[in-house]
């Protein structure tokens, strides 16, 4: 079974090369070409912990091209998916013109090369309900009867992607077709039993795919509304997490309070839900609650540090700011709290050192403009007197160990952890000030 690709992002990468590394044949095309370029000399063009890796094994056992023809793509293809981007839109829309491009060029050239074998296409974008099946429409409408549509949304989180490609929870597919089926196991039978493999109409698998993303955003703005009352009430949000998350029913993932989601996907989808209801005429007080939530979250750490400083004061200190991703082990930065945090702080503070693991290049990329914000390599040769405070906006283990003895070398002795990620009662019995969330 020959596999093509179409868009090279998170999404279609991970799965063209990971796809590759299970035996299949996958050509991946992308408009970009110098993106193209690239992944054929085995350069990906984000950070993903041993995507790399796997596509030097794959280019060199000839299993994986890559092109910027869809015409070359499609000529190679038994099944199809679609990766592109569905950016955010006007009025928290997704933009669907990447996918309708597609649509169009897909039918366009299958129609003139005249293929006649079954091409069966699964839509791995986040499209809106209904889409798979206007798509299925326009290529009937076109007497293109030999392509087959399902939708196939993807679960995988950024710095995990390839481990969570190859341990999915499950596989969706939107369709109830026999012939998607069949194409779906021998697909998938190499990953997932068969029966974690669970087929629904293609409008529910749709929507599957913005309520798992929009349940995750309502469980962490959830526990941030917590973190509220329990910083007031002196009680402290781990032990609630913890208190709560041992239920099997409620769970332990996803409810560390902090300073908010970013990223490309819940901040867009959110949106791009509330957006769908509103369509639709519905009324839909809980995700607009999960979306007003995390915009106040965001301000958290700052106005904790306004309560502590005035602005005059804030304008003489140094800060260590460590953190710049939206979540660690990614260069990511879409959406990240901890840019924002910057953007709002540099303005008011005389200078500001980030130390960021991953993201620095993107980071760097993304600030540039702001003058007092300067990139450190490590921390390995940081002199801690240097600086007055440290704020921690991404929740990277090492910034947990930090040594008590150059924490209290801060000129004020002082940590804001937007990520709750160090231990409160150890920092304050060394005499450090400590400020997380909800604790
Ligand atoms: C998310 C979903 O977890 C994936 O299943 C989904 O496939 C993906 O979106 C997508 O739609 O493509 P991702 O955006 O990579 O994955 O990152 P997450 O690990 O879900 O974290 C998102 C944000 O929530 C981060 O900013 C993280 O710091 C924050 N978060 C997460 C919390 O504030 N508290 C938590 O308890 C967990």
């Amino acid at each position: 079974m020959k596999i093509g690709v179409i868009g090279s992002g998170y999404v279609g990468l991970v799965t063209g090369i990971c796809l590759a590394s299970l035996g299949f044949k996958v050509c991946i095309i992308d408009s970009n070409k110098s993106k193209i370029n690239k992944l054929r000399k085995a350069k990906v063009p984000f950070f993903e912990p041993r995507l790399e890796d796997i596509l030097h094994t794959v280019l060199k056992k000839n299993k994986i091209t890559f092109s910027t023809s869809m015409r070359t793509m499609i000529s190679k293809s038994d099944v199809i998916f679609i990766c592109v981007g569905t950016p955010q839109g006007r009025s928290g829309k997704p933009n669907l013109l990447y996918i309708n491009q597609v649509k169009k060029e897909l039918s366009k050239h299958i129609a003139l090369q005249k293929v006649k074998r079954n091409i069966t296409i699964f839509i791995k974008s986040t499209v809106p309900p209904k889409t798979t099946k206007s798509f299925q429409d326009y290529f009937l409408k076109k007497n293109i009867n030999n392509v087959h549509f399902a939708s196939n949304p993807e679960f995988l989180r950024e710095g995990s992607a390839v481990h969570d490609f190859f341990n999915p929870d499950r596989i969706i597919i939107g369709s109830n077709s026999p012939h998607i089926k069949q194409v779906a196991f021998k697909i998938y039978k190499k990953i997932i039993s068969k029966r974690k493999i669970v087929f629904t109409s293609s409008q529910s698998s749709e929507v599957i795919k913005y309520a798992a993303n929009a349940f995750l955003a309502t469980k962490i703005s959830f526990i941030n509304e917590v973190s509220r009352l329990t910083e007031v009430v002196n009680a402290d949000i781990l032990e609630v997490s913890n208190g709560i998350g041992l239920d099997k029913r409620i769970g332990k993932n996803f409810l560390n309070a902090g300073i908010g989601y970013g990223g490309s996907c819940f901040p867009k989808d959110t949106l791009a839900l509330s957006a769908e209801y509103r369509s639709n005429h519905i009324f839909s007080p809980l995700i607009n609650a999960v979306i007003k939530i995390n915009e106040t979250q965001k301000k958290e750490l700052l106005s904790k540090i306004f309560s502590v400083f005035t602005k005059q004061e804030l304008s003489t200190k140094s800060v260590l700011f460590l953190g710049s991703a939206f979540k660690p082990y990614t260069d990511d930065i879409r959406d990240s709290i901890g840019i924002f945090i910057l953007q709002e702080l540099s303005p008011i503070i005389k200078d500001i050192k980030v130390y960021e693991p991953i993201a620095y290049k993107t980071s760097m990329q993304a600030l540039k403009n702001y003058k007092n914000i300067h990139f450190l390599k490590d921390l390995k040769s940081i002199s801690y007197e240097c600086f007055h405070f440290i704020v921690i906006a991404t929740e990277y283990d090492t910034f947990s160990n930090l040594k008590i003895s150059d924490l209290k070398r801060l000129k004020d002795c002082m940590v804001f952890d937007g990520r709750n990620i160090m231990s409160k009662s150890l920092l304050e019995n060394n005499g450090i000030k400590y400020f997380g969330v909800g604790r």
